[in-house]
C-alpha cells in the first residue's frame, strides 16, 4: 500500500488553479500513490470530478477529511501564501503530516513558524532550486511562463495601436514597439508573445548571458553601458546591486522607454524586493497613451507608480500592477504546476513507495522549510531571528 495524497480546493479568493490534474496522475503510475481529492477542487480551473474519478481518483467529502487521511496535501497555495483562510487548515495538519505548496516562505516567515508548530514538514515549491535535475519540478518557472504570455495580451488588449505591421489599402500601420525589462522566464515568454503579434521587441537584462536568447526569439538585445559590477551570483541569478548601479541604470534606461509604446517589466531578485527601474519621471517622458504592464508588482514593482492589483494612470500612461496571472489561466497554469508538484512527490518516494525526506539531498534540503516541530530553513530561520540550527551547524 502506497502514501495517500491529499488534493484540497484552494482557498485563497480569487485562485483558480488546483494543485492536481487528472492527465498529471500518469506521474503516479506503479508507484501505490493513491490520490484523495476534496470534491470540486478541480472545477474552477476547468477539470471536473469525473475525470479524476475515472483516473481512480478518491472524493472526500469535505476539507477536514483530505488533512485527516493524507500522509501529504498538495496544494498551490499553502499557509504563507494564503495568509487569510489559509490559517484554518492549521487545526486540521496532523502532526508529521507532508505539505507541498507555494508558501512564500521568504517573506513571510511567521507561517513556517506556525506550521513548524503544528509538526508539519513544509516543502515550498518557490525554493526548488534551479538545478538541470530539479526543471521539471520548477514551479515558479512554469507560472512565470504564464505571468510573461499574459502580460503581453494585457498590453496588446489596452494599447491604442494594434501590435502588428500591416500594409493596408487604408495606409501602412507601424508596428508596435515593446520593450521587455528581465529577460529571466517571464520576460522571455513576454519576448515570444509579443513577437508572435507582430510587435518589433527590444529586450533589457543585466545578466549578459540572456544577450543570444533575447535576441533568439527575433528581438533586439538592449546594451545600457552601465554595467561593471558583477551581476550574476553562482546559481546564475541577479544579483542586488548597489544603489549607485541602479541610479545610472534608470539614466540610460530613460530614453529607451520614451521609444517603446509597451514595456513589460520582470526584473526580479530571488527573496528581495523588486529593484525599482522606472521613476515617475521617466513615465513622463513616455508617450501617451504608452502601457507598462509591471508583472514585478507582487514583489513591490519595478515602476515606481505601480500599485499592485490596480491600473494608474500617469500623463496618459497607464502602468498595471497584475498580481496572481497564473490564476487568470487556471487550465494550463494548473496542468503545468500538477506536473511539477506530482514529479516532486514522486521524487520524494524511495522503491517501496514511502515518502522520504532526505535532506543530504539538495532538492530536499533547499525546499525542505520545517520538519519536526522547527523551522530547518536557513535562510527562513535568519528571518526569524533564530540561530542556526544544530543539524547545519553539526555539517560544518
Ligand atoms: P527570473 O529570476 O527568471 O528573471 C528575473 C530577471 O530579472 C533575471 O533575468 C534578472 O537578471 C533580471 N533582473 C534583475 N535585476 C535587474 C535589473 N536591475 N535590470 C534588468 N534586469 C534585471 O524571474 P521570473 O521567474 O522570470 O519572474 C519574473 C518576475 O515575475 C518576478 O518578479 C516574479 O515574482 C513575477 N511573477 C509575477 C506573476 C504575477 O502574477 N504577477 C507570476 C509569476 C511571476
Amino acid at each position: 500500500m502506497g502514501i495517500v495524497a491529499g488534493v484540497v480546493t484552494e482557498s485563497s479568493p480569487e485562485e483558480r488553479r488546483v494543485a492536481l490534474v487528472p492527465s498529471a496522475l500518469t506521474v503516479f503510475n506503479k508507484t501505490g500513490v493513491q490520490i484523495l481529492m476534496e470534491a470540486g477542487a478541480g472545477a474552477a480551473a476547468g477539470f471536473p470530478d469525473s475525470e479524476y474519478t475515472e483516473k481512480k481518483v478518491r472524493l472526500a467529502a469535505d476539507r477536514a477529511q483530505i488533512f485527516a487521511e493524507s500522509d501529504v496535501v498538495l496544494q498551490v497555495r499553502s499557509l504563507g501564501a494564503n495568509p487569510e483562510a489559509g490559517a484554518a487548515d492549521l487545526a486540521l495538519i496532523r502532526p508529521g503530516q507532508v505539505i507541498i505548496g507555494f508558501g512564500e516562505p521568504l517573506t513571510a516567515a511567521d507561517a513556517a513558524r506556525a506550521l513548524a508548530g503544528r509538526q508539519a514538514s513544509f516543502l515550498a515549491m518557490e525554493l526548488m532550486p534551479r538545478i538541470t535535475r530539479a526543471q521539471s519540478m520548477d514551479a515558479l518557472s512554469s507560472m512565470a511562463t504564464i505571468a510573461g504570455y499574459k502580460a503581453v495580451l494585457i498590453a496588446a488588449d489596452s494599447l491604442n495601436r494594434m501590435f502588428p505591421m500591416l500594409m493596408t489599402a487604408a495606409g501602412t500601420i507601424a508596428p508596435a514597439k515593446v520593450l521587455v525589462i528581465g529577460a529571466g522566464v517571464a520576460g522571455l515568454q513576454a519576448i515570444a508573445t509579443a513577437r508572435r503579434l507582430g510587435a518589433v521587441v527590444s529586450g533589457y537584462d543585466i545578466r549578459a548571458a540572456v544577450k543570444e536568447q533575447i535576441e533568439s526569439l527575433g528581438a533586439r538585445f538592449i546594451i545600457l553601458n552601465v554595467e561593471g559590477e558583477a551581476a550574476e551570483d553562482k546559481g546564475g541569478y541577479a544579483k542586488a546591486m548597489s544603489e549607485d548601479f541602479y541610479r545610472r541604470q534608470r539614466e540610460a534606461m530613460a530614453d529607451v522607454l520614451a521609444q517603446n509604446n509597451v514595456v513589460i517589466t520582470t526584473a526580479a531578485v530571488p527573496g528581495r524586493k523588486a529593484p525599482v527601474l522606472i521613476t515617475r519621471d521617466m513615465v513622463a517622458r513616455m508617450t501617451p497613451g504608452s502601457v507598462i504592464v509591471d508583472i514585478a508588482a507582487e514583489r513591490g514593482g519595478n515602476c515606481e507608480l505601480t500599485r499592485p492589483g490596480e491600473v494608474v494612470e500617469a500623463g496618459g500612461v497607464r502602468i498595471f500592477g497584475p498580481l496572481n496571472l497564473p490564476s487568470s489561466i487556471p487550465y494550463h497554469a494548473s496542468q503545468m504546476y500538477a506536473k511539477n508538484i506530482a514529479t516532486f512527490l514522486k521524487y520524494l518516494l524511495d522503491k517501496e513507495g514511502n515518502l522520504v525526506l532526505n535532506r543530504d539531498d539538495e532538492v530536499v534540503r533547499e525546499t525542505l522549510v520545517t520538519h519536526q516541530g522547527e523551522v530547518v530553513h536557513p535562510r527562513v530561520r535568519e528571518m526569524l531571528g533564530l540561530p542556526e540550527s544544530q543539524a547545519v551547524a553539526q555539517e560544518r
